[in-house]
């Protein structure tokens, strides 16, 4: 008999598992039922008109329309008559028809008429469309799709409470800095990296060539720090002409990721507080999108200046790369996605560098246990001052 002698060979090797805690997000998953206790935008609010959009978030199908008083609805498909789809559904000034029947649903799900019936259907009160609130904020319309006792105040974040005159809040669909709007993969793989700094040194700024700037590609100090009990930051520090480059990423938990902008050293207004933020929203366990708010200064032709922050390959934007160029200069997609639909934490191997990702798993589980044990998750974000305070920026400071 021969000594088993660990070669490294790959065969035999364990089989891989993931965290199903950390990643799932349907209905009576840990982590989904802490999705469903915050407010989630699912729409940018100036494309949600009478024509209904199929929705999906959290591993469920809905329908989003506007009905003719402008009031956001957000429905399950399936109509409570006979099932067939509201997306096919005309939508009035009350609510939405079914194409079918013509039963007609108000933006909370109560029956409103039923032609076919006598007197527009006598127990049509006694039939109500499962629903979900939805309303208009920043922009964009975020939905509720928790236990309606446990309905906490909109997000608010103190950078985008108070506009200047020459300034206007935009919008966009977006989960990262390159890539398609929806990824094929888990929404954590994808979020945790803002947590990462370390990759900006490497992905970002050596092995892809300068994907940001030159200011950027410097390796950084790091730590990451805690945000009372609802979030956390990373402190990245350069040198930057003689002075300090101080590079502040946040998160709060589970899904808001506010990244000032990555052209610190080529943008005049890239220096300061950051501008806005994006929350990170799963699909379902395998896909992950994302939507983004930001103050944007207006330009002198009246309109918002655009966001200067996409990685630039070889001065080629992320779509117009060939297969081969996307080996030779992979981003954020490609590093994120290329774990697979669900990382699979069992082949981890977590070092010194991936202390931020240690801390917001943690951070993360904190609020799944919270919830699990029927609190609220923690933090000011549920709080009576649900306003919070963005750290986030790049500053230069004098080098102490
Ligand atoms: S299936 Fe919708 S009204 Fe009949
Ligand atoms: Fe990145």
């Amino acid at each position: 008999m021969t000594d088993v002698i660990d070669s490294g060979a790959a065969y035999g090797r364990p089989s891989p598992t993931f965290d199903a805690d950390l990643v799932q997000v349907g209905p009576g998953t840990p982590g989904g039922e802490l999705f469903r206790r915050h407010w989630q935008p699912v729409a940018i609010a100036t494309e949600v008109a009478q024509r209904p959009r199929a929705v999906r978030i959290l591993g469920e199908d809905l329908i989003l329309f506007r009905d003719g008083r402008g009031r956001p609805g957000l429905v399950y498909p399936r109509c409570a008559h006979r099932g067939t789809t509201l997306y096919y559904g005309k939508v009035e000034e009350e609510g939405i028809r079914c194409c079918y029947h013509g039963w007609l649903f108000d933006v909370e799900g109560h029956c409103l008429d039923q032609p076919c019936e006598a007197e527009g259907g006598r127990h049509r009160d006694r039939i109500r469309q499962p629903w979900y609130p939805a309303v208009d904020h920043y922009g964009l319309v975020f939905a509720y799709l928790g236990p309606p006792e446990r309905r906490p105040p909109l997000p608010r974040l103190d950078i985008l409470e108070t506009l200047g005159d020459d300034e206007v809040l935009t919008n966009s669909q977006t989960a990262g800095l390159s890539g398609p709007l929806v990824i094929p993969c888990n929404w954590l793989q994808l979020f945790e990296n803002v947590m990462d700094p370390w990759h900006v040194f490497v992905l970002h700024s050596s092995l892809s060539g300068t994907q940001f700037t030159s200011a950027m590609a410097v390796a950084p100090r790091v730590s990451w720090e805690w945000d009372g009990d609802y979030g956390m930051h990373s402190v990245q520090d350069r040198d930057f002409e003689g002075k300090l480059f101080r590079r502040i990423t946040q998160v709060l938990a589970p899904n808001v990721r506010i990244v000032p902008s990555t052209q610190a050293g080529a943008d005049p207004n890239a220096f300061g507080a950051a501008t806005g933020a994006i929350w990170v929203v799963p699909v379902d366990d395998t896909s992950t999108t994302g939507f983004g708010v930001r103050k944007a200064p207006l330009g002198p032709d009246g309109k918002p200046v655009p966001l200067r922050g996409a990685a630039t390959f070889e001065g080629k934007s992320w779509w117009e790369l060939s297969e081969e160029e996307h080996q030779r200069m992979p981003g954020d997609f490609e590093a994120e996605a290329g774990q697979g639909p669900i990382t699979l934490h069992s082949e981890e191997h977590l070092a010194t560098s991936d202390r931020g990702v240690t801390m917001f798993r943690h951070l993360l589980r904190r609020h799944m246990n919270a919830v699990r044990e029927g609190s609220d998750p923690p933090g000011s974000l549920v709080g009576p001052d649900a306003t919070v305070h963005v750290e986030a920026g790049n500053f230069i400071l004098e080098p102490s």
